[in-house]
């Protein structure tokens, strides 16, 4: 299982439910990425996109306790065991857990590879990504040149699970 994350230098990953930095480049990789796979998300990070819409061409799959809540063309589950039973009918490689904080969190340990892209900057953020350098089971396997947009500096950094 993959998961997909913009971490800023502090591993701050949001502010007020949303995104503490929009890159082109990085969007259009997540896209690439993710495009006919299957993208895990919790119900708050689902209310922060356009219009709270899932993303299209991908099945979603997203997590709330709300037994009432209902999203269009998304599969919705109301717990971790739900949603692990749920991810059986996909290929392990297929699946792509994409946040927020409490399910990057709470998927960590049934993920093998994460694909982050990290900025060169500490942003005022109100939610965090576990800080992968600290945890001695991941490792960096690939890593990009540094890139720009504008005054911002990032890279995409690959890290798998020995
Ligand atoms: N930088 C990035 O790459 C990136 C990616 C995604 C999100 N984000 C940011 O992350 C922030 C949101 O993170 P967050 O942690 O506040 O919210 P979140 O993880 O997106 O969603 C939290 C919600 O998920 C549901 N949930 C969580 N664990 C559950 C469980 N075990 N069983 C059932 N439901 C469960 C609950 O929904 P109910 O309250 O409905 O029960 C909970 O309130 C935003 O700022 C967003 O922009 C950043």
């Amino acid at each position: 299982m993959n998961l997909i994350v913009n971490a800023d230098q502090n591993w701050g990953i949001g502010k007020n439910n949303e995104l503490l930095v929009h890159i082109p480049n990085d969007m259009k990789m997540f896209r690439q990425t993710t495009i006919g796979k299957v993208v895990v998300m919790g119900r708050k990070t689902l209310e922060s996109f356009p219009n709270g819409m899932p993303l299209p061409k991908r099945t979603n799959i997203v997590l709330t306790k709300d037994e009432n809540y209902k999203a269009k063309e998304a599969v919705i589950v109301h717990s971790k065991e739900d949603l692990l039973e749920e991810l059986k009918k996909y290929p392990d490689e297929d699946i792509f857990v994409i946040g927020g904080e409490s399910i990057y969190r709470m998927m960590l340990p049934y993920c093998n590879t994460a694909h982050v892209t990290r900025t060169d900057y500490v942003y005022d953020a109100d939610t965090y990504f576990p800080n992968l350098d600290e945890m001695e089971e991941w490792h960096i396997t690939e890593e990009s040149e540094e890139e720009t947009y504008f005054d911002i500096e990032y890279r995409f950094v690959k890290y798998e699970k020995v």
